[in-house]
């Protein structure tokens, strides 16, 4: 039987565009129930609405700071759909100890980075300045400390000549969307850290970049 998700979004809800179109396949173990949103105009919500999955949205601002308040909100939401697990994409809010607590085990949620490197924002501006050869993103349980839970799955892209942050984040977010529904496959059939199939989190990024994977010469210009 199927596992009943909800995924939750702040913003354009491409990973979870990605997680939907994953479940069309009748042998994939979740459905999705719910898309949740803090802002009502996020462009996430019309397009969980255009796929046909039913939304809801618990603003942030009525609850004036109150943070346990509004994830008792989102909990009751989240209750009443009678979800399983929790799909965090792209929602942007810090999570209380409370809202965490109550999804232990059974909340994913999708950082573009390869953790720990990177954790928090502007990743992709970050591996830029900090001038590392691969980048990717990590599917990871969530736990009270941010972006730090037990990494599910990952892939890696390379950084590469010229790159700016918005080429690198379009680089990155192809992997997102293949990732993101492998590793959530692999949870709800039991199997976190097990071997990833091969046609997902373990492409060799130099030869996903045209370059050849032969040792380079000693003191040679890397690719
Ligand atoms: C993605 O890059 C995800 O890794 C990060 O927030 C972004 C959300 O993008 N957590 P989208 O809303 O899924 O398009």
């Amino acid at each position: 039987m199927k596992q009943r998700a909800a995924v939750l979004i702040s913003g354009r809800g491409s990973n979870m565009a990605a997680l939907v179109a994953a479940t069309r396949d009748p042998a994939y173990p979740v459905d999705f129930v719910l898309a949740l949103s803090n802002r009502e105009q996020a462009p996430g919500v019309a397009l969980a609405a255009s796929l046909g999955l039913p939304t809801a949205v618990v603003a942030h601002r009525p609850f004036a700071g109150d943070r346990a308040a509004h994830e008792a909100a989102i909990d009751t939401a989240l209750r009443a759909a009678d979800v399983q697990i929790v799909c965090l994409a792209g929602y942007m809010r810090l999570l209380t100890p409370f809202l965490v607590g109550r999804w232990a085990g059974r909340m994913l949620n999708i950082h573009p980075s390869l953790l720990p490197a990177f954790p928090g924002l502007d990743t992709h501006a970050r591996a830029l300045a900090a001038g590392v050869r691969l980048h990717g993103c990590t599917v990871h349980l969530v736990t009270q400390a941010m972006d730090e839970g037990p990494i599910l799955a990952q892939a890696a892209v390379p950084v590469l000549p010229g790159d700016t942050e918005d080429t690198l984040a379009a680089r990155v977010l192809v992997q997102e969307h293949i990732l993101y529904p492998l590793a959530l496959r692999l949870f709800a059939l039991g199997q976190p850290g097990g071997a990833p199939p091969a046609d997902a989190a373990l492409r060799n990024p130099l030869a996903q970049a045209g370059a050849s994977d032969k040792p380079l010469p000693p003191g040679a210009a890397l690719p």
